[in-house]
């Protein structure tokens, strides 16, 4: 009898969460809706590289967001917005990845973001070189391409790790101002996420 008042009890605490969620999804942070799967949610994988395939995938909920891809395309041209279409007005990478022309990323993007025109911002904004091209790629390309030290900017993979998990123009995705969604949890999440990705021998996605 208790179980079932239990259970019974359990159900209703469950409605009223789901009533609750539903009530302020309207008002909630994407990140709220969808939290990034902490890395203990992944210890129950018995075999090491399954589970090492499957916290990269949960890493790959924010790799393969809008917020990182805008700025890893596979051409000239960074893109905008959640539909990722092609930068307005016309912007090329230039020799520097930092604009081509008398068009530098500079010329509109400021050190922080600029809300009252939309314009997001970071000190070392640019686009990142074409070797670290991560558009139309999939999670597991993407895994062996970041992990390959001749296309990643010469990082071991403890570097990567600091890049992911501190770097400040990463932390833009977190942070990319007014009506713009950020990438799912927080930084700190996605490196541990990262983290334990290295500490199961990396391994990546088959897709
Ligand atoms: C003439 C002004 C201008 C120049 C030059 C410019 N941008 Fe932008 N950029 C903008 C504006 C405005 C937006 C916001 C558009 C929006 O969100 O609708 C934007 C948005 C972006 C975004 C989208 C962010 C996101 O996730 O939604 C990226 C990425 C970006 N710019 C990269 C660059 C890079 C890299 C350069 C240099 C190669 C550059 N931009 C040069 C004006 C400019
Ligand atoms: C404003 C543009 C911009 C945004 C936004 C951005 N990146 Fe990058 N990314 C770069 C640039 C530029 C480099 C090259 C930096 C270097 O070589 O030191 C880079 C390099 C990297 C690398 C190095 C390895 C490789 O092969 O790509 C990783 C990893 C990376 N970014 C992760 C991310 C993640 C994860 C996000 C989103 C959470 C993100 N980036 C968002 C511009 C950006």
């Amino acid at each position: 009898m208790r179980t079932t008042l239990a259970s019974i009890r359990g159900l209703w605490f469950g409605m009223a969460t789901l009533v609750a969620t539903v009530a302020s999804a309207g008002a909630a942070s994407a990140q709220e809706r969808t939290p990034l799967k902490p890395v203990e949610r992944f210890s129950s994988i018995s075999d090491t590289a399954e589970r090492s395939r499957a916290l990269f995938a949960e890493a790959a909920k924010v790799i393969q967001s809008p917020r990182c891809l805008n700025c890893h395309p596979n051409g000239d041209r960074p893109s905008q917005g959640a539909d990722m279409h092609l930068h307005v007005p016309l912007v090329m990478r230039g020799t520097d990845n930092k604009g081509g022309g008398a068009l530098r990323c500079t010329t509109c993007h400021q050190v922080t973001n600029y809300p009252q025109a939309g314009i997001p911002g970071h000190a070392m904004w640019q686009v990142a070189p074409l070797s670290m091209a991560w558009q139309t790629k999939t999670s597991g390309e993407i895994c062996a391409q970041i992990k390959d030290k001749r296309v990643n900017g010469g990082k071991s993979l403890a570097q990567l790790h600091e890049h992911m998990a501190h770097d400040p123009l990463v932390g833009w995705a977190w942070n990319p101002g007014p009506r713009r969604t950020p990438a799912l949890g927080t930084q700190e999440e996605f490196g541990k996420l990262i983290e334990a990705w290295i500490a199961t021998g990396a391994e990546c996605p088959m897709l």
